[in-house]
């Protein structure tokens, strides 16, 4: 997730505005920032590495003096965070700038195939296709509509784009698809920003473009039109009346709330990985004797669902360890022939970067998942992937597990085709199942949000909650406890369904409220018998389960439905929600801020 801005005025005092939009947009990505505008007819770009205002104090922004200015703050997830890779990025000609947030997906072929035709890049992103593609439109004659939609045309993936040239100085086109782009219709100018914000002491005349829609804006009007059929679309903007605070959380009171409901985009951003990455961890991965992941907290819960899908999937045994415990328990069999893939959303945490420091030393191969790029993961692991999600703000992670989930997926899926394990129907099928999840997660989410609330409010005196679930779903039930422990403070447990019996079923007593997560797998039946024993000593269940499943709905005080068909392997991304959803209103019942608990940070760095 980056944050990208625009802003065309009457008077030259663009970069002023654009600065201060890009302040506001700092939660969005705060590893590099730039900004472009045009001076007597000529491109000005001034980026670097770094916090905005360190940027700012270096190379002053404010020096561009002009009337059209864009900005970008970055959150690297193609090439490092490095001057070279902030954005704008430009042409080979210095015609063309341009900021994007979002990822192209098939950036790969057109950078070779525009490095063939003599086209000269400076950077290692994504992003700098886009500008050599809209020069490529002007070679055949194009104005800057006309070449912006050529290259649009050509790439695929999500973008919101905001492009100028010193051609046509008196415009910015913007492009949206599947990242956020707004324009703002003041009255010195017009405006554009990935979100409302960025631009609201401007103006709060705001219009949302949707997928698919290209905008052309001048100091004094605007027109948009729809990218396949050149059409023009008319919508109404609307008039934003929030408060700063509530602004900057997009209208949402908490950024967990916010981060929650955002998992449908970065789930997408999550399927948008890169092949050759995929590939190459995969085969680090077939080279291991013995494979660990070894992570903290909510990353060691994506761990444990990842070792059901690698099992079932490859076939391949994959230890999950919690990251504190690892060298104490398996320093001693760690050697060449050992595979840790550490998973950590900040990529700094100190157990998981303890343990794969310890690995290294004995000759192991260490792969990571991060969400940040340039953290010391990065740098330690021989590979890594990035989970595509965008900065995290709230402390309890949650779109950050889910986005864990589905590049650990396609990693298992990877390594099962390499190793033969499945067929090229099953591996079609799991594919386009992987693809219906974002859509599967929107529907949750609306679905569930007045559901969990009700509940809550039925639960809300009680002072233990006990989770439990069978398979992978015991993953699922592992995270559900932390979110509701850590933020809304009460006791829960979890455990394998299976356990019970074992000993926790004798704190079970009248009224004792019992969430199970039940998909429609494997398992259903045997948990099923876990909601009987609970239920004849009393325990008040509350099932996450198949929507239409008549026989859970009957044993339990409460459901909660997820839509039908989701693969067995897939179900902790959709079944997570209503528990992050549940722990969230939970603690805002209980008149806390879920954004901060206490005694909780959201990177923890030291021992
Ligand atoms: C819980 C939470 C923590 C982190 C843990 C590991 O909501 O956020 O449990 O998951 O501290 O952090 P990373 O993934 O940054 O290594």
């Amino acid at each position: 997730m980056c944050g990208i801005v625009g802003c065309i005025l009457a008077e030259k005092s663009a970069s002023k505005k654009a600065f201060e939009s890009l302040l506001r947009l700092k939660y969005r990505g705060y590893d590099s920032a730039g900004m472009a505008g045009i001076e007597d007819g000529k491109l000005v770009v001034k980026k670097d590495a770094g916090k905005l205002e360190e940027i700012n104090q270096r190379i002053n922004f404010l020096e561009i003096t002009s009337n059209i200015v864009i900005g970008h703050t970055r959150w690297a997830t193609h090439g490092a965070p490095t001057r070279e890779n902030a954005h704008p990025h430009i042409d080979c000609n210095g015609e063309v700038a341009v900021v994007h947030n979002g990822v192209i997906e098939n950036f790969q072929e057109l950078k070779d195939e525009l490095i063939e035709s003599g086209h000269k890049f400076r950077s290692r992103t994504d992003t700098e296709v886009v500008p050599h593609l809209v020069e490529e439109g002007f070679k055949k004659g194009y104005d800057l509509f006309n070449s912006v939609l050529y290259a649009v045309k050509r790439i695929k993936g999500s973008y919101a784009l905001a492009i100028i040239s010193t051609r046509e100085p008196d415009k910015i086109i913007c492009v949206c698809n599947e990242s956020p782009l707004i324009i703002g219709i003041g009255v010195d100018g017009m405006y554009c920003a990935s979100d409302i914000p960025a631009i609201l002491p401007y103006t709060n005349k705001i219009i949302s473009l949707k997928n698919g829609e290209i905008a052309v804006l001048r100091h004094d009007s605007y027109i948009i039109r729809r990218i396949l059929d050149g059409s023009p679309v008319t919508r109404s903007p609307q008039i934003i009346d929030w408060s700063p605070d509530v602004a900057m959380k997009q209208g949402y009171p908490h950024f967990m709330l916010k981060e929650i409901h955002e998992q449908p985009q970065s789930l997408r951003n999550g399927l948008r990985l890169q092949e050759k990455y995929l590939d190459l961890i995969s085969l680090f991965m077939d080279r291991g004797k013995k494979i660990f992941i070894v992570a903290a907290g909510t990353s060691y819960h994506a761990g444990v669902a990842a070792s059901y899908m690698f099992s079932k999937l490859a076939k391949v045994h994959v230890h999950p360890v919690v990251a504190s415990e690892f060298i104490e328990n398996y320093g001693d069999a760690i050697d060449i022939d050992t595979v840790v893939l550490a998973v950590s959303q900040s990529g700094e945490t100190y157990d998981t970067l303890k343990a794969v420091d310890y690995a290294r030393m004995r000759a192991a191969t260490v792969i990571g998942i991060t969400n940040t790029l340039g953290s010391t993961l990065t740098r330690v692991s021989r590979a890594y992937i990035l989970q595509q999600a965008g900065p995290e703000i709230g402390v309890a992670a949650t779109k950050t597990f889910t986005s864990q989930l589905i590049v650990l997926a396609q990693i298992a899926l990877r390594l099962s085709k390499m190793r033969g394990k499945l067929s090229q129907d099953e591996i079609d099928e799991f594919k386009s199942k992987l693809h219906e999840i974002p859509d599967i997660v929107d529907e949750v989410i609306k679905s569930s949000e007045s559901r969990v609330k009700e509940i809550v409010n039925k639960y809300r005196d009680e002072n233990l909650f006990i989770f439990i679930g069978r398979g992978i779903s015991t993953a699922t039930a592992l995270e559900g406890r932390l979110k509701l422990l850590e933020i809304s403070y009460i006791p829960s447990i979890a455990y394998p369904a299976g356990e019970s019996k074992h000993g926790p079923i004798a704190i079970i007593e009248e009224g004792v409220p019992v969430i199970v997560i039940a998909p429609n797998d494997s398992t259903r039946k045997d948990i099923i018998g876990n909601i009987m024993e609970m239920k004849a000593r009393g325990a008040r269940i509350i099932s996450i389960c198949e929507a239409g499943d008549r026989e859970i709905a009957e044993l339990s005080d409460d459901i909660i439905e997820i839509p039908r068909g989701v693969h067995e392997l897939l179900t902790p991304i959709p079944y997570v929600i209503p528990l992050q959803l549940f722990a969230y209103y939970m603690a805002v019942e209980k008149g806390f801020n879920p954004d901060e608990p206490r005694n909780l940070a959201k990177s923890v760095t030291v021992p």
